[in-house]
This record gives C-alpha cells, structure tokens and sequence, in this order.
C-alpha cells in the first residue's frame, strides 16, 4: 500500500453522498452525482479501470478511462476491496453487451471525473462471500465485517421494520411503552441469573431480568393498564440454535382481561406484520390445542403442524406379546408409539442410521421398524414375534398401513417414548423432505398443566411461573391435574411466545408458593413486595412475552439465533470480538469487596 500522503485523501471537505448506489436508475442517466461506498472488486485494464462500487443499497458500476487525470488513475490503481472512498462523475447507458440484467443498476456505470479514498482497507481476515463457511469465532471476532454483507443487512432491516410495526401498533391500541429496570431482582423464570455485585451494598447483588414479568405485573397495580417494551432479557442457561443469553422480548400486559382478550392482542400484531412485511394475509382466530393432545400427537408442546406424521399408540397390539423387551415395558406401565412412514421403503443401511440416531442422539433405549407392503407383507428383525393377525389389527389403529411403508416402534415411559418419537418425527419431516418451508402455521396451546413433578428434585415447578393463575381452585390432593390459564404461540415447530392470565390474589399466590416448597420467610424475602401490592388493589390481569429474536429468524428464514442479534455470544457465551466476560482491575474488585479465589 502507497506510504505516499496524497493530497486528495486527506481533502477535509468530505464529498456529500447525493444518491445511494443501488438506486442509480433512468432518472439520473446524464446527471453529474456523487457515490460513498466500499469497494467490492476492481478490475484493472491498464488505463481503463472498472470498479464495483457497494452501499447497502446495491452496488453501482464505476469506470475510469483515459480522460482522468493522471492523479486519479494513480489513485484508482491503489484501490482494493473494501477501501471506502467517494467518488463524483456522470451517469453514461452501458453498451449493449456490457449490460447486466442480474444487477439492478445493471443498465448504467458512472463515469468518474473525481475519486478521494475516505479510508484503506487491508486484506481482509476471510472474503466476505466467504463468511458463512468461515468459522463461527472469527466471523463474530469481525462481526462488522460480516454485517457488511447483504444478506445481514436484510435480516436487520426486517428486524428494524418489525419493531417499528410493533410500536406502531401497540400505540395504535393505547399501551404505553414503560421500560423497566435492569438492575434487579433475581424472578423465577426457570435459568440462571446474571448477577451483579454492588458497590454501595457490600456484599449484596443485583440480579439482570430474566424477563420484566414482576415488573409489568406491578404496572398493572399501578393503573396503567396497557403495558408493552421491547425488553432485553437475561438467562444463564445452555445455549441452543435458538437461544442467547441476552436476548429480546416484546413483552405486553393488560388489566381486566381475559385469556382471548390477550390472545386476540397478539393475534392482530402477527396479522400486521404479515400484511406490512410479506403482503400476505394470515387467517385469524388461530387455531387452539390442549398441551395434552398435540403432547399424544406429536410428543411435544410445541409441534410442528406442517405436515403429519403423527403418533399412535398401539401399546394395546402388545398386550401379549412374547417380545420381552415389550412386554416389560406395557407390563410396567409403559406405552408403545409408533410413527408411520408412507410410502417409503428405507435400505438397511438406512434403518441402521436411524436406529443409531435414536439411540445416540434422543436417547431411546432402542428402535424397531417393521416394513408394510401392500398392508399384507410384514416385514422386520422381530416379524416371527408379531401376531398372525398383526397387519389388520394395527390398520384399525393407522389407517394408512393398508398401504405400504415404514412402522418405526418406541416403547418406554410415556413422556420419554412419545419424546423421542416427537424429536424423531421432526428429524423424519427434515430429511424426507416432509415440510413445506413457505408455510407459517402459529397456533395456540393451552390447558398446560399449572405444575410438574421432578423426580430429581423431588419437587414441584411452575410449568410457565409462579405467577400464572390456576383454571379454578387449587386442590392440593390432584396438584398434577391443576391447570394453568396460560397459552403459548407456536409456529413451524418454534415456541414464539408464552404468557397468562395472572395470580391477583395474595392467597392464592401463598398456595402456589407453598406447593412449590417456598416457606413464608422465603416467599416474603422474595416476593413480599409482591404478595404486598396483592393486598393493595390489584387488578385482575393477564400478559405475553414474544421472542423478537425467534420471530426474526423464522420472518427471516434462518436457523441461528446469531443471525438475528447485531452482536451475539458464541457458545461459551464469549464474545470474540470485545473479548468478553474479561477479567477486571484488581482495584475494581476491591470496590466491590470481592476476592477471587
Ligand atoms: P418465557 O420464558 O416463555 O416467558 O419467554 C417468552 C419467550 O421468550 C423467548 N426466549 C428466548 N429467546 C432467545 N433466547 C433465550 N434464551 C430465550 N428464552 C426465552 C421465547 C419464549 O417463548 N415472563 C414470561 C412471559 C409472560 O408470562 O408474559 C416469559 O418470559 O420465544
């Protein structure tokens, strides 16, 4: 690179962009206009240069010949991608055959008369067509270089319009936009919290939001009735595709409303963002599902409804069988489930794959198939244990084997045989090709169960939290029975949101306190305040949290969360580009009266 300082580069009056590069059209064919930008390629024919000229708009075609002044051309010739620099000229028609149809300023090229480099670039650490096979950490430690890329910026700008749309809308329907401390207190939203020592109290911390859930329900106490925030969150917790330690939510509450009132809330702000974003219009109500029919169909709460294959039980096909391993499994209790895959005859090598895939990713304990042609033929490592009658018997339970096709068989504990057949069926819908990927299917779950068992722990959980109201009385002698007035919003396979009508009540919230194991000192040390507002006038109320994030990347048709945050974690919840968590002064520790060990 030219150590020489070059009068034109150091030119303070900078050259005012006066059109953006992907607008170059028609109108200004002839006009004299000034282009900013980074360079994306230059190609060198001696004295006649071409360079591709980049903003976010599009890239423009620049072309240096002869005519410049030996200066410019001198310039021109130390350019590389990624220099930034401003360049001023007439727009010219490009000949015919140098036309582009691919591009959409395709049809013209600028004419340069002057050129000013506005910053230099070095080789780059990896070519930005190259990034999305470049490794993870060094695509994150330039994150600026990779958010340079089209492909980023369009997933930011649906990110942008989305928000805007959101505001938009709730302040359309009078919700106040309210934000809500992040300096606070550890809420029971089910990770870990990020904790913050205090300076001022020794000793003492300060836990990062979870969510604003305490908070919101609060405001309600307050009065303000109609509550939103696009709210940033924090979550200690293992990470996965779709999850980040610091994430987005946009969070709402209402005062005096029930369950519908909510749902219909959430329900019109995905219709608008369809309507605005893809012109595409979503038919409302959506459906509803209880927790406990899409769990016996699809072996989870959050299904994806794109396509079928779905789970039967035909536990009672193996009530006397002389399989052993079934008959433990029905004899204990246990169930049976099977997924049936029509019209596909897999090879063995094939089944083996799945098999093992079962076993070493779901953790099944095993994987049997029988195969079915023409709803006669059975055939499977265990057909001479199969009843006589077993082809027209199982038809009564699936229908569809009167055709041919592929039985896959679990049998275990009922939540860990229809889990893995539900993650099965997901890994079945991926790789056959199952699943229509321009369908968005949202749907509602309701009915969960207010709390579950750990028989790790020994204990109750809230399901969603502590806070969620129960449908009717608790009754203490069915706890497992209770349900909760809380829904969730699904869609293509992805919880997008929860939320609930809430606990008002200070006796009722003392119950659910009490089933979960937290004492009276406990609950008022941490949620006095809350037990307090209870007795001072609370509002009935209810409320939603919808991952902005998870909307982003399935609005925007990705699979990493990352793809959607401007500057995410990686798995070690590191970030390699500000080399974060860093270690801090030892005299900044001492403030805060901490010693490492
Ligand atoms: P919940 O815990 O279900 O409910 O969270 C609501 C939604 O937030 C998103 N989400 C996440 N997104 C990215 N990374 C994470 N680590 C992460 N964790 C959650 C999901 C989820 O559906 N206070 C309640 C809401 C309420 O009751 O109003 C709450 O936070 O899309």
């Amino acid at each position: 690179m030219g150590e020489s300082v070059n009068f034109k580069e150091f030119k303070m009056q900078v050259c005012k962009r006066s059109v953006y590069c992907g607008l170059v059209d028609e109108k200004f064919l002839d006009k004299e206009i000034s282009l900013v930008g980074w360079v994306n390629k230059r190609r060198d024919h001696g004295n006649l240069i071409f360079i591709d000229l980049r903003d976010n708009t599009g890239i423009m075609q620049l072309v240096l010949n002869p005519e410049n002044s030996q200066e410019v051309i001198n310039l021109a010739k130390d350019i590389r991608a990624e220099f930034v620099i401003c360049v001023e000229g007439k727009v010219r028609k490009r000949s015919a055959n140098a036309v582009n149809e691919k591009m959409k300023t395709g049809k013209f090229e600028l004419i340069v008369n002057e050129l000013q480099i506005l910053n230099r670039a070095k080789t780059l650490p990896y070519q930005l067509e190259e990034a999305d096979n470049v490794e993870a950490d060094l695509r994150l430690k330039y994150r600026y270089l990779d958010l340079r890329r089209k492909k980023m910026f369009d997933l930011f700008k649906l990110r942008s319009d989305v928000t805007f749309l959101i505001r938009q809308y709730f302040n359309s329907k009078n919700f106040l936009e309210i934000e809500t401390p992040i300096l606070s207190k550890s809420t029971p939203e089910g990770a870990r919290d990020f904790l913050v020592p205090s300076r001022l109290q020794i000793g003492k911390f300060y836990a990062l939001p979870q969510s604003p859930q305490i908070y919101k329900q609060l405001l309600m106490a307050s009065g303000m009735d109609k509550y939103f925030q696009l709210a940033k969150c924090f979550r200690d917790e293992d990470f996965r595709s779709n999850r980040q330690p610091e994430f987005t939510q946009l969070d709402m509450e209402m005062s005096f409303v029930q369950e519908s009132d909510v749902m219909g809330v959430v329900e019109g702000l995905v219709k608008l963002i369809f309507e605005k974003i893809f012109n595409k219009t979503l038919r409302l109500p959506f459906s509803q599902y209880s927790y406990d029919e899409v769990f016996q169909r699809f072996g989870t709460d959050k299904p994806d409804f794109r396509f079928g294959l779905e789970i039967k039980d035909i536990t009672s096909l193996f009530e006397s069988t002389k399989l052993k391993f079934l008959e433990s499994v029905v004899e204990g209790g246990g169930k049976v489930g099977a997924l049936f895959v029509k019209e596909r005859d897999f090879s063995r090598s094939e089944l083996s794959n799945w098999e093992k895939f079962a076993k070493e990713k779901l953790g099944a304990s095993g994987l049997l198939y029988i195969k079915i042609t023409d709803g006669q033929k059975l055939e499977s490592p265990v057909s001479k244990f199969l009843p006589t009658n077993f082809a027209s018997e199982v038809q009564k339970l699936i229908p569809d084997t009167k055709t041919s096709g592929t039985i896959f068989i679990v049998a275990d504990e009922f939540t860990k045989a229809w889990e893995v057949l539900g993650s099965l069926r997901l890994e079945l819908g991926k790789k056959l090709n199952l699943i229509d990927k321009d369908e968005f299917n949202f749907s509602w779950i309701i009915d969960f169960p207010l709390l579950e068992w750990d028989e790790k722990d020994k204990r109750w959980f809230a399901v969603h939290h502590p806070f969620t109201s129960p449908k009717g009385d608790i009754d203490k002698k069915n706890i497992k029975d209770i349900r909760a007035r809380a829904y969730d919003l699904v869609c293509n396979g992805e919880e997008l949101g929860g939320g609930s009508v809430r606990v008002h009540d200070s006796k009722v919230q003392k119950q659910i306190f009490d089933i979960l194991g937290i004492d009276q000192k406990e609950a008022k040390e941490k949620f006095g305040f809350l037990l307090e507002a209870q007795d001072l006038g609370f509002p009935p109320h209810g409320g939603f949290a919808l991952g902005l994030d998870r909307l982003i990347m399935l609005l925007g048709k990705t699979d990493s969360i990352r793809d959607v945050i401007a500057f995410p974690k990686m798995q070690s919840g590191i970030c390699p580009m500000m080399q974060t968590p860093s270690f801090v002064d030892k005299k900044q520790l001492k403030e805060l009266g901490i010693k490492l060990k």
